[in-house]
């Protein structure tokens, strides 16, 4: 099977090699097929007990990507929910010569100031406003909203539904959970976790675990 194939405009559509086989790499899998791209040459998963994705080959551990790479595989994602493990793998295969594109479903809207890194998914109806930076290894989930000015750094994942206003800064692999809301201009630290629902109004420490409504410290 060839690993690249030409597409009506011209541009290189890659068959993108997957890791991992859990829910989110479903939903990553029918991100790229509403996205038009060609079928995943495979799918890699550590879990010997694994199922694999449906129609997608399952190729065997993660250790395989070095052999695949050198077969002359070209790109691969990371859809994996650990942000620091999402980070360090991808880091592996960008280290190994693959291409990490920004994989985006058709409904997402990103404004054209914005900038996104690689090895970042955007899933249905995500809105990214103007100015908006994001890392590599991003997980933008259904229908969150990141407002202009926001920077967000690498790894994190920005949960369904959840809301960043303006200029709110995102340290490297924190998680803000489903729903929660940020209040515009505040920065939540590398590695902290904003809960289900919370309303953020201040600045949220690295590390730290915040919920409810005004969001504290929860652990
Ligand atoms: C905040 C969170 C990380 C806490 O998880 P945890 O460490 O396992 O904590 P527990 O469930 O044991 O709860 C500990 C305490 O915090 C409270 N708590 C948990 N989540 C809370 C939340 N979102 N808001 C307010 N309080 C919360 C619990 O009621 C409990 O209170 P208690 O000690 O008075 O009984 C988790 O509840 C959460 O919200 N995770 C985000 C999940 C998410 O959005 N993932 C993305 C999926 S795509």
């Amino acid at each position: 099977m060839p690993w690249v194939v030409p597409s009506a405009s011209g541009t290189r559509q890659m068959h993108i090699l997957l890791i991992g086989a859990g829910g989110h790499g479903r939903a990553v899998l029918e991100t790229l097929r509403d996205a038009g791209w060609p079928p995943p040459a495979g799918v890699l998963d550590d879990n010997p007990a694994s199922a694999g994705l449906s129609g997608i080959p399952l190729l065997g551990p993660l250790a395989a990507a070095e052999a695949l790479r050198q077969q002359g595989l070209e790109a691969a994602h990371v859809a994996l929910g650990d942000n620091l493990r999402r980070q360090a793998l991808g880091e592996w295969l960008a280290s190994l010569g693959y291409a990490l594109p920004v994989i985006r479903h058709p409904s997402a809207v990103v404004a054209g100031s914005a900038r996104i890194g690689d090895g970042s998914v955007l899933l249905p109806r995500v809105v990214v406003g103007a100015a908006a930076e994001v890392g590599r290894h991003a997980i933008l989930n259904t229908g969150c909203i990141v407002e202009h000015d926001s920077r967000l750094e690498d790894a994190v994942h920005i949960a369904p539904g959840a809301v960043l206003g303006g200029g709110v800064r995102i340290g490297a692999t924190a998680l803000v959970g489903l729903g929660a809301a940020l209040k515009p201009g505040v920065a939540v630290g590398a590695r902290a976790v904003v809960g289900v629902g919370a309303a953020v109004i201040s600045d949220v420490a690295p590390g730290l675990c915040v919920g409810g409504t005004p969001a504290v410290p929860l652990r």
